[in-house]
């Protein structure tokens, strides 16, 4: 069992689906946050109606409210799986989100928000304006061209929550280099697995990175994944913590050194709409994660309005939005850099730990920045409860307007604490459910219209053709559950797996014929609402991160004493879902605690912090059926301490469950 107060997944299955308070957008909202722009259900519905009907229309007046060099020919040639939008059409992301500000006359707005995490008395802050970041990237990206970077080239980025981050993502985008970013927890091995995967030779980094006070070696991580790869020669690496790092001449460059110097002018490179834009690895039910590619043009129409119309971002009101999520992962790319920077309000950035200094760090930096729209994750929510309700109460939040969570089921309990705490009962809460291959918000509630009940991340965006189906693609009965899908490509699906065009056929269009597969069962109710259930697959969602049980397995098995290992996931208070490791262990190798954490540490090398198993069980065998396979199931009852009754027939062997029950 993890943590004393244990939410059981059973009790919040069950809450989940007795579910029934509806809360209607505030009146106040239309005034609070300077005009909705979908103001009622109604007006959504006629718009909804529209997307689906017309999407060239509705998408081509979209696309017409930014920047393109050439305008496209058509807007959606091709459907699943070699889905096309905008084709003919050239533009450049980067310079929808810089240089376009600009030539409106808007250079001196605020573009980047960036608190530090050191906090002496006062944090670290810094303010880039559109012409700021303008210069910064074009240094940057001429310095990436200097150091021999040419278009379609795939970098790879493996850095701390620094503007940097942000500036380098957008000279990539701007020279028209593939970016790949590695989320900073991962470990070394993790590195070199994704940029073998990518043919990447050049990493960007930093010294180290500031998390709850002490220093992330993220430049030794990557000098310890030259061991692992041999395709790294160059490392840009920024100067942040001015930790000792080593150093090697020839392959390693101070992002200062080489920045500082180049001009500060770059001309954008004009991409093709459906030129890739970026990979995003993120993991799967095999052992190896995988590189979801995204391409420019429907990206950037996509995260665009999603962002402009979910989070109703004004600019000119005094707007600060704050999402809290990592770049590393893909609600950073969409959320704090993409869909933000072209609707021209603040996105704000901070490095650190929610808790350091002190519990009431997120509070202190809305309350200091007068955060309007603020974006988390339900493991993050539940960790604030579980805080105290002082750290809150003790700073004016009063500048919110609109709260978000992405990730992973929310709890009823989490959401109604965001309401009532956080919001003050006057922020609408927009729950979004979407995934790094959806590439934006697909079902989400638009908080001036849509009525919310906790739990249900409500209805379909504009354009979003989501249905409950069977495994023949027929829509299952109100309230049943079944497989989500989406029958219609949207402009910013997933154009690819990096390499592997079988893998994504094969996951996302196979089981249902002609239909996007999410990989998510969910159930429709009577008023239209969605309600995701969980995952179909073995993927598991660790506080919000997504991570596959054959990854962790993977990673345990080539442990030298490990000959055999199955992982579940495990409800957990505040991670949502815990991971459960059972490991046989080789011949003459004794259980021991020492072996537990040795363990642990070995998955924290190999994939990251995130992998490590809350719960780490010795067996002599594993419950398996007749034919072999894992009876996983019956672990993660174990694992919950819960016995659901399952019917055991298939099993081979009695005395196996027998024997783990009793080591409860
Ligand atoms: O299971 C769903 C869950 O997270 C998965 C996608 O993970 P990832 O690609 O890492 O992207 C996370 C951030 C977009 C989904 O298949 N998930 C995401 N958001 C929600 C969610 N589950 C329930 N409600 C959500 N709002």
């Amino acid at each position: 069992m993890i943590g004393e107060s244990q939410m059981s997944e059973q009790s919040n299955i069950e809450s989940i689906l007795t579910e029934s308070r509806v809360f209607e957008p505030p009146q106040s909202f239309n005034e609070r946050i300077g005009g909705a722009y979908i103001p009622s259900l109604e007006a959504y519905e006629e718009l909804y109606r529209r997307s689906i009907d017309s999407p060239n229309d509705f998408w081509s007046e979209v696309a017409d409210e930014l920047d393109w060099f050439e305008k496209w020919n058509t807007v959606c040639s091709s459907g699943f799986p070699d889905v096309k939008w905008f084709e003919g059409g050239k533009t450049n992301l980067c310079h929808n989100c810089v240089d376009r500000q600009i030539n409106m006359g808007h250079g001196d707005d605020i573009a980047i928000i960036w608190e530090g995490e050191p906090y002496d008395g006062a944090p670290e802050i810094k303010k880039l304006t559109y012409s700021d970041l303008h210069a910064e990237v074009c240094k940057c990206a001429n310095a990436l061209k200097e150091l021999g970077v040419k278009k379609g080239d795939v970098v790879t980025i493996y850095m701390g929550m620094v503007p940097e981050l942000a500036i380098a993502v957008l000279a990539c985008a701007r020279i028209g280099a593939p970016h790949s970013v590695i989320f900073g927890g991962f470990s070394s091995q993790a590195i070199a697995d994704r940029v073998e995967d990518a043919k990447s030779t050049i990493v960007i980094t930093c010294d180290g990175s500031w998390r709850r006070g002490s220093v992330v070696p993220l430049k030794d991580n990557v000098d310890a994944a030259t061991q692992f790869t041999e395709l790294i020669d160059t490392v840009l690496v920024l100067k942040r913590c001015e930790n000792d790092i080593n150093w090697q001449d020839g392959r390693d460059v101070w992002w200062h050194d080489i920045c500082d110097r180049q001009d500060e002018d770059c001309q954008c490179e004009s991409m093709d709409a459906e030129d890739m834009l970026f990979l995003l690895y993120t993991s799967g039910s095999t052992g190896k994660p995988k590189g979801i590619m995204h391409t420019t043009g429907g990206y950037m129409v996509y995260t665009y309005l999603t962002s402009k119309w979910v989070f109703n971002l004004i600019p000119g009101k005094d707007h600060v939005y704050w999402c809290t999520a990592d770049v590393g992962w893909i609600t950073g790319h969409s959320y704090i850099i993409y869909g933000l920077l072209p609707n021209r309000v603040p996105t704000l950035m901070y490095e650190g730990a929610p808790n350091f200094p002190d519990a009431a760090r997120f509070w202190d930096i809305v309350e200091r920045h007068n955060v309007t729209q603020f974006y988390t994750a339900p493991t993050a929510i539940r960790a604030f409860m579980k805080w105290g309700d002082e750290h809150p109460n003790k700073h004016d939040l009063s500048s919110l307007k609109v709260l978000g969570t992405v990730g992973e089921p929310i709890n009823p309990e989490a959401w109604m604490w965001y309401r009532k705490v956080i919001g003050n009962s006057e922020c609408p809460i927009v729950d979004t459910w979407w995934q790094t291959e959806t590439g934006g918000h697909m079902l989400t509630p638009l908080p001036g219209a849509t009525p919310t009940t906790p739990g249900s991340c409500t209805r379909p965006f504009f354009g979003i053709d989501a249905a409950v189906v069977d495994d023949d693609g027929n829509e299952v009965g109100e309230n049943e559950g079944g497989l989500l899908v989406v029958r219609q490509s949207w402009p910013s699906t997933l154009r690819g797996v990096f390499g592997d065009r079988d893998r994504f056929i094969e996951t996302y269009f196979s089981r249902v014929e002609d239909m996007y597969l999410a990989g998510d069962s969910a159930r429709k109710d009577e008023r239209g609402n969605f309600w995701i259930m969980g995952r179909i697959d073995d993927v598991i969602n660790v506080s919000g991160h997504r991570l596959g049980t054959m990854e962790v397995e993977s990673s345990l098995v080539s442990h030298e004493s490990v000959v055999e290992a199955a992982v579940v996931g495990v409800p957990h208070e505040i991670k949502g879902t815990g991971i459960a490791a059972f490991c046989t262990l080789a011949s003459g190798i004794e259980p021991s605690d020492v072996l537990k954490d040795a363990l642990r540490k070995h998955v924290g090398e190999e994939i990251g912090a995130i992998a490590k198993p809350d719960i780490l069980k010795f067996t002599d065998a594993l419950p398996k059926t007749r034919s072999g396979k894992i009876m996983r199931r019956l672990l993660r009852d174990v694992a919950a301490g819960t016995d659901s009754n399952q019917d055991v027939t298939t099993l081979e062997d009695f005395t196996v469950l027998a024997k783990l029950r009793d080591e409860e």
